[in-house]
């Protein structure tokens, strides 16, 4: 079994969320924010897509001019079909990888990172996002943290450049929307919340705040995002291989 023990805490500097670079458009299971990163980079890239469900990305990525390549244990639409912890592709294939709600799926998350990294070139991007705070579905195994996320991509040869937490996607928006165990009334008072601690989060209120002199300043993008980074629903990554 894999083991990566070292500490490799620290998580990268705040950056902006390069959202705006991409207007094109989205579909249900697709998200700006991956395509942004991905439209940040110049075509063609060879871009795998890591567990790919519908491959709803499919037609997005091609309009932005690179190759694209689905890959998932099961279903009809993908490319390729494989496990993410053997992938059938040989070593530095592509020079970019993307994933949508698949880390947290896998049975050894450190040795199906480890896959990504292997079929990366060097200097390759593998960017997406990861379930932390959502209840339980399907099979989900490993639910990542933001400290997790930039371990499991430190362990596997990667530098984590940037993690955010899906802002419109906390707890209580995934607690609301997804399949499980919650009343409608429930669900109703968490879509409350949810809008109401994304309101509180704009400033500082804390009892701490007031001895601090920092009582309703608003909270910057950075200590924003890092507070969010606990309560979210899923967490963003790009990191870069080694
Ligand atoms: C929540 S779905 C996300 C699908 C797609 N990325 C999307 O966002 O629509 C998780 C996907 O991971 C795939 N998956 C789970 N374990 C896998 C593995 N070991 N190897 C490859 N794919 C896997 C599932 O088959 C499923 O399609």
């Amino acid at each position: 079994m894999r083991r990566c023990v070292a500490s490799t805490s620290g998580r990268p500097a705040w950056s902006p969320p390069p959202d705006a670079a991409y207007a094109g458009p989205l579909s249900p299971r697709t998200n700006r924010r991956h395509l942004a990163i991905l439209a940040r980079r110049p075509p063609p890239l060879d871009v795998l897509d890591w567990g790919c469900g519908s491959a709803e990305y499919r037609p997005l990525v091609r309009a932005l001019g690179h190759h694209y390549v689905g890959v998932d244990i099961v279903g009809s639409d993908a490319d390729v079909r494989g496990d993410a912890h053997r992938l059938p592709f040989r070593g530095a294939s592509f020079d970019h990888v993307i994933t949508n709600a698949v880390l947290e799926h896998v049975t050894d998350p450190l040795g199906a990172v480890a896959e990504v990294s292997r079929v990366l070139r060097p200097g390759g991007v593998f960017s997406g996002s990861v379930a932390f705070l959502e209840p339980h579905h399907m099979d989900s195994h490993f639910h990542v943290s933001a400290d997790g996320v930039v371990h499991l991509l430190r362990c596997a040869g990667f530098t984590a450049d940037a993690i955010w937490p899906q802002e419109r996607w906390l707890v209580f928006d995934s607690l609301a929307a997804m399949p499980g165990p919650v009343t409608g009334v429930t669900r109703a008072g968490l879509r409350l919340l949810a809008r109401l601690e994304r309101l509180l989060r704009t400033r500082h209120l804390h009892p701490r705040a007031l001895t601090a002199g920092t009582w309703l300043r608003r909270r910057t993008p950075a200590e924003r995002a890092d507070e969010l980074l606990a309560i979210a629903g899923q967490i963003d990554f790009v990191a870069t291989r080694r």
